[in-house]
């Protein structure tokens, strides 16, 4: 039987495009989206969904809608053996500890299997902040929809004491892997995503205590898939900003990166239009030395900088391990020899020092980089942000200082 699709009429709320579900309240405060009931037949096999799903990080615009949300939600929590409440994916001894949260443009909701329904529990869209917990990560900068699976161990503990840990992971895994496969059949692309700060990410979704983030999926349509209604492809929409179209790579060091002078500096970049990839020495997550993350694309052996438009060196004191580097001395070179935008901030100065492209140049860094510019031949001035035709420095150590220098890289490139 077709589950109703409920409106209450009192504090009754329609959901933009949303047409398939409506929010109702059940309190005063509290808000529950009534799911529609999932599919159970799909136009997609499961060895075709296994085949097709694939990380996707990279989003395009179009929301994701309550039904897609609903069959997602059921294929990761859904009940699907009423009698005993069992349910879409196993459960150690059926203590189900897992929690599903979907961060939505519409807030944050909580998925409850036994009525099939959503509830609100923030009314916030948090998707920018929760990008922000995994580190600007570009899945989760731009999904349409993040999900956060919650743990209580404690449920699981009761019954299988030291294992119950191990076993609330496993089944973290199987339901992530359900709902990845789940999205493939929605034509949605998806990322699942561990590197996040899970106590800033249970502070942003007001997890209650003894619930505790474990994964993340981020998904959307993919950028380049994105379909309209009547199943066309739309033009992508071009980017804007007065820098559109140029590229820039961000080098940050594997380990102790300096996190504003990364985020801020992309920041800017992303208003400016510009493409921006971050590369380090190896792929995997790399940590910043104020515990934030990011998943660099490119390893630096790999880098092509004819691919780019400018190439940044990113600070912090991770950055020394490029000083000596032959790869990222050459590509600072190489760089300079095509006359790219060349920039390095607070220690990275020190790499284009070394590749000896400084000569003659009026830089800065931060202070304790002094001597060394000097000894390349830079003119060290020892201003906030210093830019000589194509190359830009920055003393960095702030994030207000790693905003100006972003922006004058962001000039630089838009021909200012
Ligand atoms: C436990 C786990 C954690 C992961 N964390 C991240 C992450 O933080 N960021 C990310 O971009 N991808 C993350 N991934 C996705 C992997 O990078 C991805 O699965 C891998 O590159 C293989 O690509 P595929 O999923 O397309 O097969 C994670 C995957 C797993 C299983």
């Amino acid at each position: 039987m077709k589950r109703l699709i409920i409106t209450l009429a009192a504090g009754l709320l329609l959901v933009g495009a949303h047409a398939y579900a409506r929010i109702r309240t059940r309190s005063s405060t509290r808000k529950m989206v009534q799911l529609t009931e999932p599919k159970l037949k799909g136009s997609v096999t499961l060895e075709e969904a296994i085949s097709r799903r694939r990380s996707v990080r990279q989003f395009g615009t179009r929301p994701v809608g309550f039904t897609q949300v609903g069959q997602l939600a059921w294929a990761g929590q859904g009940i699907t053996e009423p009698v005993r409440g069992l349910r879409a994916a196993p459960s150690a001894g059926e203590t189900y500890p897992i929690a599903l949260y979907f961060a939505l443009p519409e807030g944050l909701f909580v998925y409850k299997p036994a009525g099939h329904s959503l509830e609100q529990v923030l009314a916030q869209d948090v998707r920018g902040m929760l990008a922000s917990a995994a580190g600007m990560q570009e899945g989760a900068a731009r999904a349409a929809c993040d999900i956060i699976l919650a743990g209580a161990v404690r449920k699981v503990s009761a019954k299988f004491r030291s294992d119950a840990r191990k076993y609330m992971y496993m089944e973290a895994g199987h339901i992530a892997q359900n709902i990845q496969l789940q999205a493939v059949c929605l034509n949605l692309g998806s990322v699942t995503i561990g590197g996040f700060d899970s106590r800033e990410v249970k502070k942003i979704c007001k997890l209650a205590q003894g619930l505790d983030p474990i994964y993340m999926i981020s998904l959307g349509y993919p950028a380049d898939q994105q379909k309209t209604e009547d199943g066309r492809t739309p033009a992508v929409p071009a980017p804007i900003g007065p820098a559109a179209g140029k590229k820039a790579v961000l080098i940050i060091a594997s380990d102790n990166f300096r996190d504003d002078e990364l985020y801020e500096t992309k920041r800017m970049l992303d208003a400016a239009g510009v493409q921006t990839t971050i590369a380090a020495s190896r792929q995997g997550i790399a940590r910043g030395m104020l515990g934030n993350m990011a998943q660099p694309e490119v390893s630096l052996n790999r880098l092509r900088v004819d691919d780019y438009d400018a190439v940044v060196f990113v600070g912090g004191p991770g950055a020394a391990e490029y000083f000596d580097s032959p790869v990222a001395l050459n590509i600072a070179r190489d760089a300079a020899g095509k006359r790219k935008i060349l920039a390095a901030i607070s220690i990275a100065p020190t790499i284009l020092a070394n590749a000896n492209v400084l000569t003659g140049i009026r830089a800065t860094a931060f202070l304790s980089e002094r001597e060394r510019l000097q000894q390349a031949g830079a003119i060290y001035t020892g201003n906030p942000v210093e830019r000589d035709r194509f190359i830009i420095t920055g003393t960095g150590g702030s994030p207000r200082a790693s905003l100006d220098f972003g922006r004058a890289i962001a000039d630089a490139l838009s021909g200012k």
